[in-house]
């Protein structure tokens, strides 16, 4: 079975739109780390889209903050502006639909899905012993998280964590990634709506477990197109800006 692993899609439905044709249709099943709304222009169609294809989604904190399940004090302003925007564009029964989001870790099919850290759907992990603080519980080989808008992860074996550098160079679309079976992963699979590990296309995953392989994905879009609309609902123009940056 083939997992498709989508996270951080912060509405640019132009980066999932091109995720979705990336990935062809080579998966059986879809699910989301959370994050689905947030900085930018298009939380209606990127909310009507994962509830079409029926994804396994969990809450992210902009998802949280939108639909008023938590303060948006710790947010930074530019941030806090989207939040704002978005809450007033999202139709009635897409806010609902986020709201209800459950939290993580959350297993399914095998893997285990979390916004942020497995201890704290809130925490960002970057460090090494952020990764191992939970790792070990998981009840899965895999653990999926989001988060840091940076792809790549963590394995762990005998007592050694090793911090994986598996993104596709730029002329290169994936990097596969052989899972043992002895090991213990934590990947991430970058986000689709705002990279932030210096590469603008749009990352993805693919988890292919009954074949012991994960994709990792990037794909470009028309960072171009969607900076237009986001210009014309106002959004901050730091927001606008990184996007070309994929920082
Ligand atoms: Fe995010």
């Amino acid at each position: 079975m083939r997992v498709l692993v989508l996270s951080d899609l912060h509405s640019n439905g132009t980066a999932l739109d091109a995720v979705l044709d990336a990935a062809k249709q080579r998966w059986d099943l879809s699910v989301c780390l959370g994050d689905v709304v947030g900085y930018g222009p298009d939380p209606n169609e990127v909310t009507a889209r994962l509830r079409e294809l029926g994804t396994k989604t969990i809450r992210g904190n902009h998802d949280k903050a939108v639909s008023g399940l938590m303060a948006t004090e710790d947010f930074n302003p530019v941030a806090k502006v989207a939040v704002d925007w978005t809450r007033a564009q999202l139709k009635p029964e897409h806010m609902a639909w986020l709201s209800a989001l459950p939290k993580g870790p959350l297993e399914t099919d095998g893997i285990v899905l979390v916004h942020g850290a497995l201890q704290d759907e809130d925490e960002y992990v970057f460090t090494p012993e952020q990764a191992l603080d939970g790792l070990l519980d998981s009840n899965a080989i895999v653990t999926f998280f989001g988060h840091t808008h940076h792809q790549g992860g963590f394995s762990y074996r005998d007592s050694h964590l090793e911090v994986l550098q598996i993104r596709p160079r730029a002329a290169e679309s994936f990097a596969a990634l052989r899972v043992e079976q002895a090991r213990r992963y934590l990947l991430n699979p970058g986000s689709i709506g705002q990279p932030r590990d210096g590469d603008s296309r749009a990352a993805f995953a693919i988890a292919d477990l009954d074949h012991n392989v994960v994709e990792f994905w990037r794909v470009p879009y028309d960072i171009a197109a969607v900076q237009e609309r986001m210009r014309a609902a106002h959004l901050p123009e730091p927001l606008v800006q990184r996007l070309v940056a994929g920082r």
